[in-house]
């Protein structure tokens, strides 16, 4: 039996645009300046989880106290939210904004599921707010990947049930969410997302058509 697909849902960190490597580069000034070892390689940890997570990952178990972890947190976010300010249109990730529209041409709805809470302001400096009908972020649910939790919420606002959906993620804690709320799925990147419906290098290496004959 095939589902009729009417819903494209998308990550945001490393789909849309490569805020992947802001956040990257975020966290290695914070560990830098406290003396903490972090390379690229412990980062692919992190991709997708939550800034809490994010922090607890970075500290490898190391225990802190609570007040510092926030301080660290918020830290981490000035840094962050200073790497957004060289945001612009251009940096949508190659073929995202054709590949939308023709998911859009194609009578899809579609929706982003986003664990930051800097999602909003990112898709500002994108010019792509309006190309999402739902927008699920950092503020939308309590449970975060890979909680399906917050693809559940974004397919609600869709009005679409998780089995007529797609998921978009770049990162294993996104396709584990995926998965887990029973949503078809597309792995983008190199990340450890193998285990995803199918995978692409990046979602401009796709079409439309290619991911709904996939899916089924
Ligand atoms: C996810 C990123 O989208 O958002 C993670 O992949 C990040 O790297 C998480 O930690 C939370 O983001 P923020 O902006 O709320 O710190
Ligand atoms: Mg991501």
């Amino acid at each position: 039996m095939t589902n009729p697909i009417r819903a494209f849902i998308f990550d945001l960190d490393g789909v849309i645009t490569d805020t992947a490597e802001f956040h990257f580069l975020a966290w290695k000034q914070l560990a830098d300046e406290e003396d903490i070892s972090f390379t690229r390689e412990d980062n692919e940890q992190l991709r997708g989880v939550s800034r809490r997570e994010s922090l607890n990952r970075m500290l490898k178990g190391r225990p802190i106290e609570e007040a510092t972890a926030q301080a660290w947190m918020e830290r981490k976010n000035i840094y962050y939210k200073k790497l957004l300010h060289q945001i612009t249109p251009e940096h949508a990730l190659p073929g995202v904004p054709a590949f939308l529209t023709a998911a859009r041409s194609a009578g899809l709805k579609l929706g982003l599921g986003s664990a930051s809470k800097n999602a909003a302001e990112v898709l500002e400096r994108l010019e792509l707010t309006r190309a999402f009908d739902a927008v699920g972020d950092g503020y939308s649910v309590v449970n975060s990947k890979p909680a399906p939790d917050l693809f559940v919420w974004v397919a609600g606002a869709l009005g679409v049930p998780p089995n007529e959906a797609v998921v978009f993620e770049d990162a294993e804690a996104g396709i584990d969410a995926a998965l887990a709320g029973g949503f078809w799925s597309v792995g983008i990147g190199t990340s450890t997302i193998g285990h995803a419906h199918m995978t692409a290098p990046g979602v401009g290496s796709l079409t439309v058509q290619t991911v709904l004959e996939r899916m089924r």
